[in-house]
């Protein structure tokens, strides 16, 4: 027997550390053999009594735990009716002292006397109302495992004996879980990034018998592998060599157990990723943006854990306006840039980056090539051989226009101060897609050329471009081209003359019906020159012409300028039309006149047919028809008439009206001119015969005579063959 208990024993320590139990089942059995050997040995323990008179139940084993209550049973009820209970006597291991005693020799069982002795410290209690009676340890402590005997001495009946044999397990201390280095953990541990190696030790020391170690995730254990130091610290260590986004929030729970009646004791950890984005993306299609419009762009970042950060890149340069969003679940990142591209931007590389800053190297992109619509950019110049500064009337000219255009310009148009210039080979426009040609550009050329060009976005135009055509220099209209002059009086002239490059020369001439001069008297400044010019004699009236000169070459149509003596300045510059009625009433008066006159004479005649009349009738018949005879006779009727004329030309001059004049000339002249300055500084002339002067000049000029009476009479004689005696002046009185 004690053969195959051993074998038993040797066996079961295989098993110690998987059944914490069993040490307790083997302590029943060793028990229960020595209980056998006790009954052969005839009673050990049970003090004085009558060992054949008792009954002894076979033992029961009982298992507790440390800290709880236990009850020990044993029956107390009466084999039969008319029986009862006198004494109950508990007694542990090998103590003859009973531990508990319950008296009911002297009465009612309800009424008996309980004792515990003072090792149970007031922790016991025998209750008498269980069904078996129990004695109620509470608390249990470790060192109340052992063996119990209830001895139950009946009135009338065999005293009874109940063996309990009880094993107290001691729960372990709650475990703990740390990492390698000893550094605890507690209930949430990380973050840890994806990959990262998870090592986990849990610890637990104390617990009777050694208890079981496990770790478990959820319901799955993972390991069961423990070790027990030499100290009675038990030790599982677990290792996860890669976390993986699946072991986000894994709760990993150390247990240790050495009984199944309590709850075993635990200890978890949950642990907390970082995880790196796994998407990102721009959304919407990739479509041209238009420039200068605003676009919204919405880039979208999935899987990282804490939420993405997102950027927004234009090639090397961050963005600035973006707004970041983030979903409930934390798990998508929005951000939307508002982006206003410029035809600069087309080509270059637009991404959006979402990173999980906590783990480097995580960033990942999406991103596109912007393509950027705008309107065209025109840049226009002359063409490339062409200097500004050279360009003079009859050269060719070109001009390109550079574009920039996205998409491509469907039309290019070309303008010439703000018209719209097209091919016009008549007058040598040409427009070929991206160059306008100018053929022998005139001065009408000058001015202001924009291009332009349209495409999906709109129109643009270039910048303008003034063409400058040098020329030769021409006479600027609108100039005062008559002067007024007194004799010896310096009289400025000015000539202006358009010209490109208004550096110019001058040359001056003057002209009159004779001679032609070269001025040199002027001072030139710019595109004008003003001469000075004196007219000294009354042959030195007539025209000052004006011609400029500069690099281009020299005018080709002089600028004229007419010098009118002072007086006459009026006369010259008034209207045409004017002149032109006061001929018209001169005339009119005139023929009124020799109207007036013939029917004078014809009355005369009638009256005085044959008789010789006075000066007046004399001088009218051979006036008219005695011609050739005053031209005969020339001297004698001059001298006679001399004095008859001159009061008639001089009307009624008070003063001697003969005075300076040439009597004998005036006999010989064929005919007189008088010249007479009225009240308008109008010059009225009369070319007379002598004998013709009873026409009566002085009704001629007394016409006027009533703006002044003073007149000045310049005479000029002259002879037949026409040409001018020495003039003279009179001063005349009108007879007003
Ligand atoms: C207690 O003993 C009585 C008398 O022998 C018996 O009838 C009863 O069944 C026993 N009770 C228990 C719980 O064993
Ligand atoms: C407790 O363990 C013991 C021994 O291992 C076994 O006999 C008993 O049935 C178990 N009790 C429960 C409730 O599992
Ligand atoms: C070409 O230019 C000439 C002169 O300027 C003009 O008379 C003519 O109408 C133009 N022709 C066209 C087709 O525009
Ligand atoms: C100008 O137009 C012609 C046809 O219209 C085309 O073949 C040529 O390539 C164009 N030139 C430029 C520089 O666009
Ligand atoms: C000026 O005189 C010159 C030389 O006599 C002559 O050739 C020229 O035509 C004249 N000019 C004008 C405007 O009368």
């Amino acid at each position: 027997m004690c053969v195959q208990f051993c074998a038993a024993m040797e066996r079961d320590t295989i098993f110690v550390r998987r059944h914490p139990l069993l040490p307790a089942v083997l302590m029943v059995l060793a028990a229960v053999a020595r209980c056998g050997s006790a009954l052969a040995g005839n009673a050990i323990g049970i003090g004085a009594s009558n060992a054949s008179a008792e009954i002894t139940e076979p033992p029961q084993a009982l298992v507790g735990v440390a800290g709880s209550s236990l009850d020990l049973p044993c029956n107390i009820t009466a084999p039969t009716i008319d029986d009862s209970v006198a004494l109950v006597l508990w007694y542990k291991d090998e103590s003859t002292t009973p531990l508990y005693s319950l008296d009911a020799r002297r009465g009612q069982l309800e009424q008996a006397r309980h004792a515990a002795s003072d090792l149970l410290g007031g922790r016991a209690y025998l209750s008498i109302t269980h069904r078996p009676s129990t004695l109620r340890l509470k608390p249990l402590l470790e060192e109340d495992e052992g063996q119990y005997r209830c001895r139950v001495d009946f009135k009338k009946a065999r005293t009874r004996n109940f063996d309990v044999i009880l094993t107290v397990v001691v729960p372990p201390k709650k475990p703990v879980i740390m990492d390698q280095n000893g550094e605890l953990f507690h209930s949430l541990i990380g973050p840890y990034n994806e990959g990262d190696r998870l090592f986990l030790v849990c610890e637990t020391e104390g617990g009777k018998p050694t208890p079981t170690l496990t770790w478990w995730r959820e319901s799955v254990l993972l390991d069961d592998s423990y070790e027990v130091s030499s100290e009675g610290v038990v030790r599982n260590e677990i290792e996860i060599t890669s976390l993986q986004r699946h072991d986000l929030m894994a709760v990993f729970t150390c247990q240790a157990s050495n009984n199944n009646l309590t709850v075993p004791v635990s200890k978890y950890v949950t642990v907390d990723m970082n995880f790196r984005p796994l998407e990102v993306s721009i959304e919407g299609n990739r479509r041209p943006l238009s420039a200068n419009s605003p676009v919204e762009l919405v880039c979208r970042a999935t899987g990282s854990r804490p939420p993405a950060t997102i950027t927004w890149w234009k090639g090397n340069t961050k963005m600035k306006r973006t707004k970041e969003r983030i979903s409930i679940d934390g798990y998508v990142t929005t951000s939307i840039l508002i982006f206003t591209p410029t035809s600069e931007d087309s080509g270059k590389y637009l991404s959006c980056r979402a990173e999980n800053p906590l783990i480097p190297g995580s960033a990942i992109e999406d991103g596109w090539k912007l393509d950027i619509n705008y309107v065209p950019q025109l840049t226009l110049r002359l063409g490339s051989k062409l200097r500004h500064a050279h360009i003079q009337e009859n050269n060719d000219v070109y001009f390109e226009c550079n574009i920039r255009a996205s998409p491509w310009v469907s039309e290019i148009g070309w303008k010439f101060e703000d018209r719209e210039l097209h091919t016009n080979t008549t007058n040598g426009v040409i427009v070929s897609n991206q160059s306008l040609v100018l053929q022998k550009v005139q001065r009408s050329s000058r001015g202001k050329y924009t291009c332009t060009a349209t495409n999906s976005e709109g129109t643009g135009e270039s910048n303008d471009v003034f063409l400058r055509v040098q020329f030769a220099p021409l006479c600027k209209a609108g100039q005062k081209i008559i002067y007024g002059a007194a004799r010896h009086e310096a009289v400025r002239v000015v000539c202006e003359v358009e010209a490109d490059p208004r550096e110019v020369s001058f040359k001056w001439q003057f002209n009159n019906t004779a001679e032609s001069l070269e001025v040199v008297t002027f001072v030139n400044e710019g595109a004008t020159s003003t001469a000075t010019y004196i007219p000294r004699t009354e042959f030195d009236y007539g025209t000052l012409l004006c011609w400029g000169t500069n690099i281009v070459g020299s005018q080709i149509e002089p600028c004229i300028y007419t010098i009118v003596p002072a007086d006459n300045v009026w006369q010259v510059t008034f209207s045409p039309v004017l002149i032109v009625l006061i001929s018209i009433v001169v005339g009119l008066v005139f023929v009124a006149m020799v109207v007036v006159l013939t029917m004078k004479c014809r009355t005369r005649n009638d009256r005085h047919k044959g008789q010789i009349l006075p000066r007046k009738a004399y001088k009218l018949q051979p006036g008219l028809g005695k011609e050739e005879d005053s031209n005969e006779n020339g001297k004698s009727p001059g001298e006679e008439k001399g004095p008859d004329i001159i009061p008639d030309v001089s009307i009624p001059s008070e003063q001697s009206a003969e005075e300076g004049l040439d009597k004998q000339f005036l006999s010989d002249a064929a005919s007189l001119q008088l010249m007479g300055v009225n009240g308008l500084g109008q010059t009225i002339t009369t070319i007379s015969r002598p004998r013709q002067m009873e026409l009566e000049p002085e009704a001629t000029l007394r016409d006027y005579s009533h703006i002044t009476p003073q007149k000045r009479v310049k005479v000029l004689p002259m002879d037949e063959t026409g040409s001018l005696h020495r003039p003279y002046v009179k001063n005349i009185q009108t007879d007003v």
